[in-house]
């Protein structure tokens, strides 16, 4: 089932595989079934050289975060950056373009957070072609194989993680079932939404398939339960319409599938607008407001994928790049982005309800005092 374009191709043969990489043979990056990168590894560049970091609209405080983090920790690392962020409105142009000049401009890695993976093929030709090196950070781009690697928590796991804490959080509050539950997606253009989606819907589909949980609307397809441009207020417009149309009178629900903290909020401040009792929604991302609402009592989960961790992987990447070395990568199956298996260093993420909360936010000083 998490078969999918974008996560991976685990029931492959290693025959398979090595076809698969000899298909790619052109590609500095192998799919070598130890974990490691086996093939050779280009030259380096200069200590000072040009690195280039496209991230989407600042959609979460992740991204937010991992902008100043790439323009200070590159600083240090004695690299030249360049981070840049896609505008709000015309994010996809934006990108593209901001990508294209970081190519004239001489980048010798381009670190891409996609507003759209399935947008920049073109962008991430060009800069194959002027010898730069592609890295897709937290979200994959897909159909081109001119992406090197994949660096991100594992989304899956983040989807799976999601799910079982929906159901756990419904059982504690009630002990039997069936569950009334809803359903939210992230943005269609972001490639994570569906692996977030199957990841959870891996744990939930049993459920719902047995009866022991009901989807009030019916709504199960991810067409019908996406959030486009991960936007607050449309994630808020869908819970409001399906309280009127499947939730009227005395008719609550247990549970709702929400994809990030953003989102979340909006959901429980439609839930709570129209009168309801807030249900077990889930969240990702560990948001500022969303840890102080797990803590209180209200949301019921998020995900610590700690973008410090993240950002500083991405750059032990790039300083193995610079001195001509093979980046350490740990998964060579998972990520199949439609045009070959991306090389992937993936990170683990950590379920956070509120009892975990403080020991998951130990080492985060501006998280670890919201839980005390
Ligand atoms: C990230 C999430 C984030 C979402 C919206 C996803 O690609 O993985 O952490 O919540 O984008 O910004």
């Amino acid at each position: 089932m998490r078969r999918t374009i974008t996560r991976g191709i685990a029931v492959i043969g290693a025959a398979a595989l090595l076809a698969l990489g000899t298909a790619c043979s052109n590609e500095r990056e192998g799919s070598g079934s130890t974990g490691k990168d086996t093939s050779d590894a280009k030259g380096g560049f200069a200590q000072d050289g040009l690195v280039g970091v496209a991230l989407p609209a600042k959609t979460s405080e992740n991204w937010v975060l991992a902008g100043d983090l790439f323009t200070n920790g590159l600083k240090d690392a004695g690299f030249k950056a360049d981070v840049q962020y896609a505008g709000a409105s015309t994010t996809v142009a934006d990108q593209q373009a901001q990508i294209s000049s970081m190519v004239t401009k001489g980048a010798k890695v381009i670190v891409i957070g996609a507003t759209d993976a399935a947008q920049l093929s073109t962008q991430v030709a060009q800069a194959k072609q002027a010898g730069a090196t592609v890295i897709a950070y937290d979200r994959l781009i897909t159909n081109t194989k001119d992406v090197d690697y994949y660096i991100a928590f594992d989304n899956f796991k983040v989807g799976q993680l999601q799910g079982q804490a929906l159901l756990d959080g419904m059982k504690a509050k009630k002990a039997k079932g069936p569950y009334t539950i809803e359903l939210f997606s992230g943005s269609p253009d972001d490639n994570n939404s569906k692996v977030f989606f199957d990841g959870a819907m891996e744990v939930l589909k049993p459920a719902i398939d047995k009866g022991d949980i009901v989807v009030g609307s019916g709504q199960t397809d991810i067409k019908q339960t996406a959030t486009q441009g991960w936007k607050a207020e449309n994630a808020q417009s869908r819970m409001d319409s399906l309280l009127n149309s499947t939730y009227t009178g005395k008719k609550t629900l247990d549970g709702v599938l929400s994809p990030n903290d953003t989102l979340a909020r909006a959901i429980i401040t439609s839930v709570k607008g129209a009168g309801k009792p807030v249900p077990v929604v889930t969240g990702q991302d560990s948001e500022v407001e969303s840890v102080k609402s797990i803590m209180a009592g209200e949301q019921y989960s998020t995900i610590n994928k700690d973008t410090r961790k993240l950002v500083a992987e991405t750059i032990k990447m790039v300083q193995s790049l610079q001195k001509g070395d093979k980046p350490t990568i740990n998964d060579t199956k998972s990520y199949n982005n439609g045009s070959k298996v991306v090389p992937s260093y993936l990170l683990p993420p950590v379920i956070v309800t509120k009892e975990n909360a403080a020991e998951a936010y130990a080492n985060d000083p501006k998280l670890s005092p919201l839980t005390k």
